[in-house]
């Protein structure tokens, strides 16, 4: 959520500015900005609402030249979305800054800075933090020691750089709930909110860490925690791909995104499932012991890795034995709640930086769980870090707000801890010997099923203009219909809501008629004769359907309903299987309202505030 990236050299950092806030512009993308310093002491800052692509259009038109510069791309928390508003935020001409996170306390910090003789200009939390860097400068003597004072007074969340005017050989970096990065160059550093933003220039990376101050100069790159120490941290060589943040020819990420799934799938697998079950030790050193011992699971996590850990509980519960609740990140953070004796804490997350779930990782260490588990898609990120064993989903970069490929690698990362805790749980040989099958085919499965698209994309026609819209399903399809009506709702804007079909006719009833489309899951499983019920209530009230089958259900089209037959799978992969139709399907309506597919209004991938 927004997007930081900064840099000091002897040569021209804009276009390494520019570049990385386009790589980063999927965090945050309603206005952007950066300021420019030059060695003789030219100072200018450019700000433009909308997309990164107006930014470089004005520092184009202006020649905007700097060896050392701070930029941001952003998802606006305070104050609404205007120039004004837009970082770096400066104070009294001299210090700059560019932020993410919130600074909870900063109505008391302007009352404060008010009082000292700070006007204050913007509707932004973010602007306190360069007055108070700007007020302890007198007295602390340099730019570090201010940053240092004055993350001393910010109660919330900062990533933050710093950078003064009088001063072009540093920038001075904090973090805290926020994640900072340090590019390492050749007589030239980098700072980035996350290292695809610097892939162009350089693939060794310091991960601050929290309470963190460094200061970086062109040549030196000097790490204080929080205590005021300097410390050492570790020096990482990345392995991303330099292209991860590429389209690859498609029309946009989230298609791309959609048709890697077999190729990441197949990855999430790679050395990870024998013909007998999970190879020992993928869950890390030591786990197997552990997870001999779970005898309960509770799952955390937000929107899209919610749904996963709902369909997770399903598995379980069902072939693993073991009980399992799933909450909500923002609720469980904020409830009094009940651990249960040998209870493994799992955190779902693609960006691993989501601040809610974090935060819960973090309320969860206090209450006496007896070990935590991240299952998550970057490796760099402080969910990895701070969980005891993380299971990496090795989705590769997701740059699609809306989340598709994150989705079915946690998925097939919960199939894999199903037969894990099953081991160990008395589930069945037939049980196991399921998902074992269903999890060696369902690359192909998966192929098979993106073969659908035209299909879909014909059936999208009849959604465009439509306002409302129920997805259906039952068991495990229930949480894959609520991550279908997410999709939808997410990107073409119309309203979706899913529903238990059970829970039809206490109340959603009320709703159909022939402008409510009805979509429905429909694997051929135990629960179908109960589904076909619940279809034939809604056919009774006029309403119309769109049924994802499987070839072998027995649904055919009518006027009334119409019928795309999903290819057979067993019952172990099925929600895996039938999430993709309802991707492609929210994908083609979209892309026929003509709407912003990757970067949705209002939204912004990886919210890293609460
Ligand atoms: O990075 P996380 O998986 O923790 O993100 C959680 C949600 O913010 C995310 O899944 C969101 O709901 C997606 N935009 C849905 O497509």
């Amino acid at each position: 959520m927004c997007g930081i990236v900064g840099a000091i050299a002897e040569r021209n950092v804009v276009e390494i500015l520019l570049e990385g806030l386009r790589r980063l512009e999927y965090r945050g993308y309603d206005s952007a900005g950066v300021a420019l310093l030059n060695n003789d002491g030219a100072y200018n800052r450019v700000r433009r609402t909308g997309k990164v692509q107006e930014l470089a259009s004005a520092i184009n038109d202006q020649n905007g030249v700097g060896n050392v510069g701070i930029a941001h791309t952003r998802w606006a928390t305070h104050g609404g979305v205007t120039e004004n508003n837009a970082h770096p935020h400066v104070s009294k001409d001299r210090i700059s800054v560019v932020h993410n996170g919130i600074i909870e306390n900063y109505q008391d910090l302007r009352t404060e800075l008010k009082a000292q003789g700070y006007s204050i200009d913007t509707d932004t939390d973010t602007e306190t933090i360069a007055h108070t860097v700007h007020s302890l400068l007198p007295s602390t003597g340099s730019l570090l020691a201010a940053v240092q004072g004055s993350v001393k007074k910010f109660h919330g969340a900062y990533g933050t750089v710093v950078m003064d005017r009088e001063d072009p050989s540093r920038l001075i970096v904090a973090r805290s709930g926020s994640p900072l990065v340090i590019g390492l160059g050749i007589g030239e550093n980098f700072i980035a909110s996350d290292q695809m933003a610097l892939l162009p220039v350089t693939r060794r990376f310091i991960y601050l860490e929290e309470g963190d101050v460094a200061e970086i100069t062109r040549r030196s790159v000097t790490i204080y925690n929080a205590a005021g120490e300097q410390v050492e941290r570790d020096v990482v060589e990345s392995t991303v791909s330099h292209d991860a943040g590429d389209k690859g020819g498609y029309r946009h990420y989230m298609l791309k995104e959609i048709y890697e799934q077999p190729t990441v799938v197949r990855n999430a697998l790679q050395g990870r499932l024998a013909d007998n079950g999970v190879v020992a030790g993928i869950f890390g050193e030591g786990a197997e012991a552990l997870l001999a011992n779970v005898q309960h699971v509770q799952i955390i996590a937000c929107g899209t890795s919610y749904h996963a850990g709902m369909t997770a509980r399903y598995w379980l519960e069902q072939y693993a034995n073991v009980s399992c609740n799933v909450e909500i990140a923002s609720e469980f953070r904020y409830r009094k709640s009940v651990v249960h004796p040998n209870s493994l804490l799992v955190t779902i997350s693609q960006s691993g930086e989501t601040a809610d779930t974090l935060a819960a990782l973090r309320l969860a260490k206090e209450l006496g769980y007896m070990s935590s588990l991240t299952v998550c898609n970057v490796e760099s990120s402080s969910l990895v870090r701070e969980s005891d064993m993380a299971f990496m989903t090795r989705a590769g970069a997701e740059i699609g707000v809306a989340s598709t490929k994150a989705f079915t690698t946690q998925l097939t990362a919960f199939l894999m801890l199903t037969l894990a805790l099953g081991e160990h749980n008395g589930m069945t040989g037939e049980d196991k010997q399921t998902i074992i099958d269903g999890l060696h085919t369902l690359p192909s499965k998966i192929e098979e099923t993106l073969s659908l698209a035209k299909s879909i994309e014909d059936l999208a026609e009849e959604f465009s203009d439509k306002h409302h819209s129920l997805f259906l399903g039952r068991g495990e399809q229930y949480p894959i219909a609520m991550e279908g009506a997410l999709k939808l709702k997410e990107i073409s804007y119309i309203h979706a809501e899913a529903y238990a079909s059970g829970e039809l006719k206490h109340g959603p009833l009320a709703l159909i008629d022939d402008e409510m489309p009805v979509i429905v899951v429909a694997p051929n499983n135990e629960l179908l004769e109960k589904l076909k019920s619940n279809v034939e209530e809604v056919r009774a009230r006029g309403g119309i359907m769109y049924v994802f089958a499987d070839s072998n259900a027995q649904f055919s089209s009518d006027e009334t309903m119409r019928v795309v037959a999903v290819p057979h799978c067993n019952d172990a992969i099925a929600p895996i299987v039938y999430t993709l139709p309802l991707q492609l399907l929210s994908y083609f309506v979209a892309l026929i309202k003509g709407t912003d597919v990757d970067q949705p209004r209002n939204l912004a991938k990886s919210v890293t505030v609460e």
